[in-house]
């Protein structure tokens, strides 16, 4: 029995090393506070300050204070507190969003190619779904103090379906999940995607195309 348990952490561990989908590594030291000035220096992250420069405003945020402007195409706002706008949490492998959705807001179907999410629904009601790899929906409708989570990279969304405003708080296994938003990737991309790849994969004459590219600047 013991010798069946010890194969399959041995397998569990392999299958992790050899895994593409991992969240960030861990950190080989207490903190590395982001140093965002620095340009000459490429990493995979950013360079950490000098510890001796590094104070405890490093460490506080008040990225999500206030709510996003919601007067938008999609009726909604993502406001991020990742490595970018709170440069302590570089190496940690971790961060935050808020999501402001306005009566009949939509976060539009996207992915985040180096996270997982687990969301909490903090006001209002959420319609939220994404659709596997083997292309299945999962959705539900989400109420206030109910989690989601949504398997990394998979493309989902959430959509204010009520009458009054809603507010997600989304959290993320990443220092920088990265976000592909499919309107915008697809239609909004500079330069363009040719209209005729476009009109193939979707079925439709690239005038349908061109319609679509011009609400996305293009
Ligand atoms: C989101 O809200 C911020 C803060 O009000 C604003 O600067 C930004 O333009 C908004 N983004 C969109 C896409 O409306």
């Amino acid at each position: 029995m013991e010798s069946v348990a010890r194969l399959f952490l041995f397998l569990c561990f392999a299958l992790f090393l050899l895994s593409p989908c991992r969240s960030d590594p861990d950190p080989l030291q207490d903190f590395c506070v982001a140093n965002l000035q620095t340009s000459d220096v490429t990493v995979d992250g950013f360079p950490c300050k000098q510890t001796s420069s590094v104070v405890s405003d490093d460490f506080f945020s008040t990225a999500l204070s206030k709510a996003g402007n919601t007067d938008n195409i999609f009726s909604s706002n993502v406001t991020s507190a990742d490595v970018r706008s709170f440069p302590g949490l570089n190496t940690l492998g971790l961060s935050m969003n808020r999501v402001d959705f306005a009566p009949g807001g939509l976060n539009p179907p996207h992915s985040h190619p180096r996270a997982t999410e687990l969301g909490l629904v903090l006001h209002g009601q959420l319609l939220v779904g994404f659709i596997s790899t083997s292309n299945v929906f999962y959705s539900k409708i989400v109420n206030e103090g109910e989690n989601f989570v949504i398997p990394r990279g998979l493309v989902h969304f959430q959509y204010n379906m009520g009458k009054e405003k809603a507010l997600a708080i989304t959290t993320f296994n990443s220092q920088l999940p990265g976000v592909v938003v499919a309107p915008l990737t697809l239609f909004g991309s500079k330069p363009a995607i040719p209209s005729e790849v476009l009109a193939k994969a979707f079925q439709v004459d690239q005038q349908v195309v061109n319609q679509i590219k011009s609400k996305f600047g293009n």
